[in-house]
């Protein structure tokens, strides 16, 4: 398959009626598969209401199949259509956060394409807010299903070309709108029941959504193999680098010690090694490669930088890789949440 590439700049182009943008639709309303820009990650997206379509996007990106896909709309008012009773607090978050990085896990009504939902009686909805997501979903008029637009087992792509990378050759088209704005993907948040449970931590932090109803239950299925976790896509293995990874918890001078430790290890046992730090430390560590996935004096650049940053280790082939990390708030807690799956929970303390 041919994968048409679409270069929408949303700063300099009129986005509604533009022509490159109803042609991505088209192929969305023709059943096919679209790749596009949200203000997280980018999606693969595919038709919510054809089984066809939505099975078609398990097979591009090799997707376990009872592992469900967020459903993507535009408008406000079409949710009705799709899921049953919104809570209180769903309504209060809905209105608080959308458009924006926030996943609301609701009831559904039956009439999504069920490999969707994978079979369970809710679905993720959610309303992005980055322009060229919400043009293309206005233009197809229609709910679209879309997961992040990786190969299974790869971070979710911030750019054009880790789509390109990842699926050229598997999907019809792929808008091209740049580069991601969050970095990491949004927040899930199951609202079917009293008390909103945080299944996936993103976009929108904690603090924000206690802010906005009060008590969240946190339940990322990390703490118990043997419960099963609530969001299904938790129990998979992530994305995790080629290299052995470590994750090192701590603070200052203790942490950036601890680091240094470890990738001399590294390098004792005869491996390339990388570290992840951000742009204020560069200069304090020895390494093959040290990257820096953002500043610590800008939270969000860390997130944005994040999934680049892996790619980058893998790349260059790191062997041994040694990721500082980051105080558990805001923003931080997303980033420390990927962090640790990345490590595959080799995660020491300084
Ligand atoms: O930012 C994002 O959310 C991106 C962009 C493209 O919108 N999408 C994304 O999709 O990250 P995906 O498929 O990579 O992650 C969806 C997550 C998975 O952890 C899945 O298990 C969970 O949402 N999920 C979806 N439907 C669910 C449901 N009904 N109940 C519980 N968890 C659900
Ligand atoms: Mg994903």
């Amino acid at each position: 398959m041919e994968t048409q590439r679409w270069r929408i700049d949303p700063e300099t182009f009129g986005l509604d009626g533009n022509p490159l943008i109803q042609e991505a639709a088209s192929y969305l309303k023709k059943g096919g598969l679209v790749a596009f820009p949200t203000e997280t990650v980018y999606g693969l997206g595919a038709n919510a209401t054809s089984r066809e379509a939505v099975a078609s996007i398990f097979r591009a990106k090799g997707r376990p199949s009872d592992n469900p896909l967020i459903v993507h709309i535009a408008d406000p008012t079409q949710i009705s259509h799709w899921v049953g009773e919104i809570s209180e607090k769903g309504r209060t978050l809905a209105h608080r956060f959308w458009p924006g990085p926030l996943t609301l896990v609701l009831p559904h009504r039956g009439n999504l394409a069920p490999e969707v939902t994978a079979g369970l009686p809710t679905v993720g909805i959610r309303i992005p807010s980055h322009p060229v997501a919400l043009a293309l979903l206005k233009a197809c008029q229609l709910p679209v299903a879309a997961p992040s637009a990786n190969r299974s087992g790869k971070p979710s792509p911030t750019q054009a070309d880790h789509v390109w990378k990842d699926l050229s050759g598997r999907i019809d088209g792929l808008l091209d709108g740049g580069m991601t704005g969050v970095g990491v993907e949004s927040t899930v948040v199951d609202v079917t029941a009293e008390t909103p449970v945080l299944l996936r931590p993103g976009g929108i932090t904690l603090e924000m959504l206690q802010e906005a109803v009060g008590e969240i239950v946190v339940d990322l299925g990390l703490e118990s193999e043997i419960k099963a976790p609530r969001s299904p896509g938790m129990k998979y293995r992530h994305y995790a680098p080629h290299g052995t990874m470590w994750l090192v918890t701590g603070e200052a001078d203790a942490l950036t010690r601890r680091v240094q430790e470890l990738a001399d290890e590294g390098f004792r046992k005869g491996k390339t090694v990388g570290i992840l730090t951000t742009e204020e430390k560069v200069q304090e560590y020895q390494a093959d490669w040290i990257i820096p996935c953002g500043r610590k004096s800008e939270p969000e650049s860390i997130a944005k930088g994040l999934y680049q940053s892996l790619r980058t280790f893998d790349e260059v082939g790191a062997e041994w890789i040694v990721a500082e990390g980051f105080p558990s708030e805001g923003v931080l807690f997303s980033v420390m949440n990927r962090l640790i799956k990345a490590a595959e929970g080799r995660v020491i303390k300084a």
